[in-house]
């Protein structure tokens, strides 16, 4: 595909940014940015009302051009066309990924296997409006006919971080006398701690899960199930729970009726799965108007992502620059710090869109790989992460390339508290980019009135080397429209990752080995089955707990 034996990193695209990058290691920003009055407009882009400047990275026009180069290698245009219009590209699974379908506004056909999806889509979608509105109008009421206040996802993984990080960033639109919750871990802790403060009169729990056999969800949601049952009946069920799932067998078997159930389907990923009716919290809470903002600005970013050539293409260029430190910088992080609390689970989410769609170690022609693939991917909002990890962004041995988040305006504009944090936010990229030299250092301590000793133990220790990368992504407000164009964006730029580095960013084999041996440990623990041969450590370990539960 690539060449003979297929491997990107033997390509001469490959190699040429390998030989570039030794040379740009030499350069500073802050010089460039000196030479250069119209770097940060050159590197820039705009979608909308959303805003990417990527200048402050350690690139030229130079880099830039062999990085689409290696992109126009990997045949990332014709791979984005395939994934839009159905193809396979899941091949481990055999499934084509069509997110992009759920929040395709034009309603233009989309074929898997033969057949439009979208009367399918716009069925179910119309099934979220009715339900939404109707628990939101107090119309769909519990089983002793109060309104639903009490709204709980169960769900863990993709059915749990995409609707719980966008109900949080939406969290302005909510119904005042609605509150959201959401129970994901196995650990009983997550389960009792929602469950006290609940009544089950006006409660609803909506199991999301695209298999039906997660056992943190299906234990989860038993114990949910039992709770509700021990209070009102089990006449109650259909009242309070309602599924989100493509397996109809498992929800009847669950106790779930199929009138309750919001279908979707194999073509959507767990971790994609938010526009769907994996979605059906975030209409609840944001109001259903929300919901198809939300799949708006998607489809906006789409449309961007399909037309817009590479080097004006905002997934691509992002992707692109991760790819660009990840293997020819060997920088194996990258942060994302959204300045807005709203946007608090926006790390969290993208830890599961990023690393599991790009850890992998094998390429889609079954070749084990020899590069880097998806970066260790963390953050958390600023200014709170200022006072944790920044300052290793600033002072740490190596780089950690950063992703800035900023919106212009807040929801809550009150007194000097966002110009304080629009502050914060762009003295941060500066700072990073710009660093402190030793001898600024010392001339800062000098006119302090230090002594030439003093100055001389402590210049070091204020210095800062700079030069340390980051993308500054600026909206107007994050409102729903935005909040799609920004989960968008970051698919995208995680799907041309995946392009680039030759794997299948659909499928998650690396989560099922720990799920085999969980299962193999669980009646050992519970004393049912005789224990089997582990390794030393898992044997004691487990000797250990038992001994201990005693
Ligand atoms: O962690 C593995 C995984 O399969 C994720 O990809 C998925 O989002 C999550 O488990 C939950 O799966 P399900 O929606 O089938 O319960």
């Amino acid at each position: 595909m690539f060449g003979l034996n297929g491997d990107i990193s033997k390509t001469r695209a490959w190699r040429k940014l390998g030989k570039y990058a030794q040379k740009m290691r030499k350069k500073q920003m802050r010089d460039m940015f000196a030479e250069d009055a119209k770097r940060a407009e050159r590197f820039a882009l705009q979608l909308d009302n959303m805003w990417l400047d990527y200048s402050k990275n350690i690139i030229d026009s130079k880099a830039m051009l062999y990085l689409l180069a290696l992109a126009k290698k990997a045949k990332v245009e014709e791979k984005i066309k395939g994934m839009f219009t159905g193809d396979k590209i899941n091949s481990t699974e055999k499934r084509a990924v069509l997110h992009t379908a759920l929040r395709n506004r034009s309603n233009e056909p989309v074929y898997v296997e033969g057949e439009n999806v979208m009367p399918e889509i716009n069925r179910v979608l119309g099934k979220i409006k009715d339900f939404s509105e109707a628990v939101r109008l107090g119309k769909f009421t519990g089983h002793t006919g109060k309104k639903l206040t009490n709204i709980v996802n169960i769900g863990i993984g993709g059915s749990d971080l995409g609707p719980k990080m966008a109900v949080e960033a939406l969290r302005r639109y909510h119904l005042k006398d609605m509150n959201f919750y959401f129970i994901s871990n196995i650990d009983g802790t997550a389960t009792a701690e929602v469950l006290n403060k609940l009544s089950p009169e006006n409660t609803l729990f909506i199991v999301c899960s695209k298999t039906f056999t997660t056992i943190e969800t299906l234990t989860n949601a038993r114990t949910c199930r039992k709770w509700l049952i021990d209070a009102l009946g089990e006449a109650a069920v259909a009242k309070h729970f309602v599924a989100v799932s493509t397996n109809a067998e498992e929800v009847t078997k669950f106790g779930i009726n199929v009138d309750n159930m919001f279908e979707f389907w194999d073509f959507v990923g767990g971790r994609y799965s938010m526009w769907s009716a994996i979605g059906l919290i975030i209409a609840i809470a944001a109001g259903f108007e929300n919901f198809e903002k939300m799949l708006d600005g998607a489809y906006s970013m789409d449309n961007h992502f399909k037309s817009a050539p590479l080097g004006e293409n905002m997934p691509v260029i992002l992707a692109l620059l991760s790819v660009w430190y990840n293997n020819f910088f060997g920088i194996r992080n990258h942060v994302v710090v959204p300045y807005d609390q709203y946007l608090t689970y926006l790390p969290a989410y993208l830890q599961q869109l990023i690393m599991e769609s790009n850890g992998k170690f094998v390429d889609l022609e079954n070749n084990f790989i020899n590069y880097q693939t998806s970066p260790v991917i963390f953050g958390g909002a600023g200014t709170d992460v200022q006072h944790s990890f920044f300052q290793m962004l600033h002072q740490g041995t190596s780089f950690i390339p950063c992703d800035f988040i900023i919106p212009a305006i807040s929801h809550n504009e009150i007194g000097e508290h966002h110009e304080i944090l629009l502050a914060n936010v762009l003295a941060q990229s500066e700072a990073l980019m710009r660093g402190k030299t030793i001898a600024e250092a010392a001339a800062e301590l000098r006119a302090k009135g230090k002594s030439e000793k003093e100055i001389a133990d402590l210049k070091k220790y204020k210095s800062f080397r700079g030069n340390r990368p980051s993308n500054t992504i600026i909206f107007k407000k994050i409102d729903a429209y935005a909040l799609g164009q920004l989960v968008a964006l970051y698919e995208h730029k995680t799907f041309v990752e995946g392009v680039i580095w030759n794997i299948n960013s659909f499928d998650q084999m690396g989560v099922e080995l720990g799920k085999q041996m969980a299962l193999k440990i669980l009646p050992e623990l519970q004393g049912e089955a005789a224990e089997q041969a582990h390794d030393a450590s898992t044997n004691r370990l487990i000797q250990l707990v038992k001994r201990l539960r005693k």
